[in-house]
């Protein structure tokens, strides 16, 4: 039977990872998949959690395992770090996943299992992955403009005339801050708008949360998706903690549905641990634990905080350092979007043939679209990378 097998479209993300590994060239940079590298390009354990692995590690009686939803202080640390007080805890239904990716499969499963006919709106563009896992699916996916190339901000207008053709019963896939792959976000008065359209047209935001703390800051990043939960009846949220705890291959997320009372929150909780239970039983809960320890321990809370800001404040001091060189080596503005955009990409608005050019002449990866991870840069690669990107045409 295995002869009926097709060969998979390959995620151009992770394509990108293998060939970097594959360059035998000293001075190739990847600017590819989004990892945090620091400025010895390692991809560091954070200290909170070396610290909360060894607590864990001490504590720890038992494998057996825990509920379908996961352990209840990992969903409830997670559910205070996002949502804080935005919404009434108990219309809140949670369950731990196998990372962001499989709380955003699980999300798209419990719409599709609503409403079997649900078109799910996502932006143009949008992480690969949600294209990629709404087509197996089978759910229909209604693309709404999102980014200007020319100003490399969010198209504001462009996106609401399009979703204002959604209908009743369509989900809209929105990024809660850092948008994958674009860096441009929008500001709370757009937010408010929003939620205003998602009221109007009765829609169902599903927001994804995969980089809080990479932004403006862990309370700023949640601004969007807070004001969100608060002002529709039903929203579903899916969180990472793959970035900002740096647990990658720890498979640590939680999907959030917030119900309009809490009389529905026992059945979406039960249903979503029912998904949990057909996927794979129960969810990873090393990383799970990390999270929690850390959220619960005062010290190691602040410790994190502080980890986190510097990771911030050096993507942002990066950002800026390569605007500015490129200011200085074309003598013109057209480059200072960098610095304004948040989070771990930017997207360069360059044509494929110079990002091909860039990674087989100057050894520069970045993915097809001229996305660019931020952290795949230091001090010293900016001023190459700077010049490889002008010398390649952009
Ligand atoms: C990315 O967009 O590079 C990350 O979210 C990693 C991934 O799984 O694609």
């Amino acid at each position: 039977m295995f002869e009926t097998l097709k060969q998979q479209p390959a995620d151009k993300i992770l394509q990108l990872m293998l060939m970097y590994a594959a360059d035998p060239r000293e001075q190739k940079i990847d600017l590819g998949v989004g990892v945090y590298k620091n400025a010895d390009g390692i991809t560091p354990v954070m200290r909170a959690v070396k610290a909360a692995e060894k607590r864990i590690w001490e504590a720890e009686t038992t494998k057996t395992y825990t509920g379908l939803t996961g352990d209840s202080a990992f969903t409830n640390g997670m559910i205070s770090l996002l949502l804080d007080e935005s919404v009434a805890r108990d219309t809140i239904a949670a369950v731990a996943t196998t990372g962001g990716t499989g709380a955003v499969r699980l999300g798209f499963e419990l719409i599709r299992m609503m409403n079997p006919k649900a078109r799910i709106w996502v932006s143009d563009p949008t992480w690969p992955n949600h294209i990629a896992i709404l087509n197996y699916l089978g759910i229909e996916i209604k693309p709404y403009r999102y980014f200007n190339a020319e100003t490399r901000g969010v198209d504001f207008d462009a996106m609401i005339a399009d979703l204002q053709g959604a209908e009743p019963g369509d989900a809209v896939l929105l990024h809660g801050c850092c948008h994958n792959p674009t860096g441009a976000n929008l500001n709370l008065v757009q937010w408010q708008a929003v939620a205003d359209l998602l009221n109007d047209r009765g829609l169902l935001p599903m927001i994804d949360i995969a980089y809080q703390g990479f932004g403006d800051g862990l309370e700023e990043d949640a601004a969007g998706t807070r004001l969100i939960a608060a002002s529709v009846p039903e929203c579903l949220i899916a969180s990472s903690c793959s970035k900002n705890f740096g647990i990658y291959r720890e498979r640590t997320g939680i999907l959030m549905a917030i119900s309009a009372d809490s009389g529905r929150q026992a059945l979406v909780q039960d249903t979503m641990a029912t998904l949990n239970r057909l996927a794979y039983s129960f969810p990873p809960d090393h990383g799970a634990r990390i999270v929690s320890t850390i959220l619960n321990d005062p010290d190691l809370r602040a410790d994190w905080m502080a980890e986190l800001e510097e990771v911030r404040l050096s993507m942002l001091s990066l950002r800026q350092q390569l605007a500015d060189e490129l200011r200085r080596l074309t003598g013109s503005d057209r480059f200072a979007f960098l610095a304004g955009h948040r989070g771990m990409f930017s997207r360069l608005g360059v044509s494929p043939e110079i990002v091909e050019r860039l990674r087989t002449d100057y050894g520069v990866y970045m993915v097809g679209d001229s996305r660019m991870n931020i952290a795949g840069m230091n001090s010293k690669t900016v001023p190459i990378l700077a010049q490889a990107i002008v010398d390649a045409g952009a």
